[in-house]
């Protein structure tokens, strides 16, 4: 198993402050996330949308994406129709690393090589199922540190 080691205790991630958000194309697999983690004892607030009706994906990523640039929460998870808007929009927001991720490996990696604090997803792209698997390993796996440091922080510096 590659990343035995890496995973950190369930324990540890319900402590982690986690911000979720969504435009109407994400509404629901939100939704779902968020009873999810609800129902694992996890920390989560909800920056909305509350209803399906439509909504400004840039207004929400922008938002949850300050939250956690400033610290207010350790991670966030954003929904929208493909993941794609979403992520583009909170990768403006200085700080923000936001992995758009179908997959648990992609989770997994940019976690340990990209120290990745946002994951996007898409509701027309995932099923619930995968999306949840994607979810615990983003949550559940540390940053590799090491060179990888280097990396993202020359990224930081494009950020000045
Ligand atoms: C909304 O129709 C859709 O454009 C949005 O959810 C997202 O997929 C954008 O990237």
């Amino acid at each position: 198993m590659y990343n035995k080691g890496r995973i950190h205790e369930a324990e540890e991630a319900s402590r982690m402050k986690i911000v979720l958000g969504s435009d109407h194309g994400g509404f629901r697999l939100k939704e779902e996330i968020k009873q999810y983690l609800i129902e694992k004892g996890m920390n989560v607030t909800d920056y909305g949308s509350f209803t399906p009706e439509r909504v400004d994906y840039p207004v929400v990523a922008a938002k949850a994406a300050h939250a956690v640039a400033d610290g207010t929460f350790d991670r966030g998870i954003l929904v929208c129709g493909t993941g794609i808007g979403i992520g583009i929009a909170a990768n403006k927001v200085r700080g923000i690393r936001a992995a758009l991720c179908h997959d648990p490996y992609s989770a997994e990696f940019s976690r340990r090589h990209n120290d990745a604090n946002i994951l996007t997803m898409g509701e027309r792209i995932i099923g619930s199922g995968l999306a949840k698997a994607v979810v615990d390993t983003f949550l559940q796996t540390d940053f590799d540190g090491s060179y990888h440091t280097a990396r993202v922080n020359m990224i930081k510096e494009m950020e000045k």
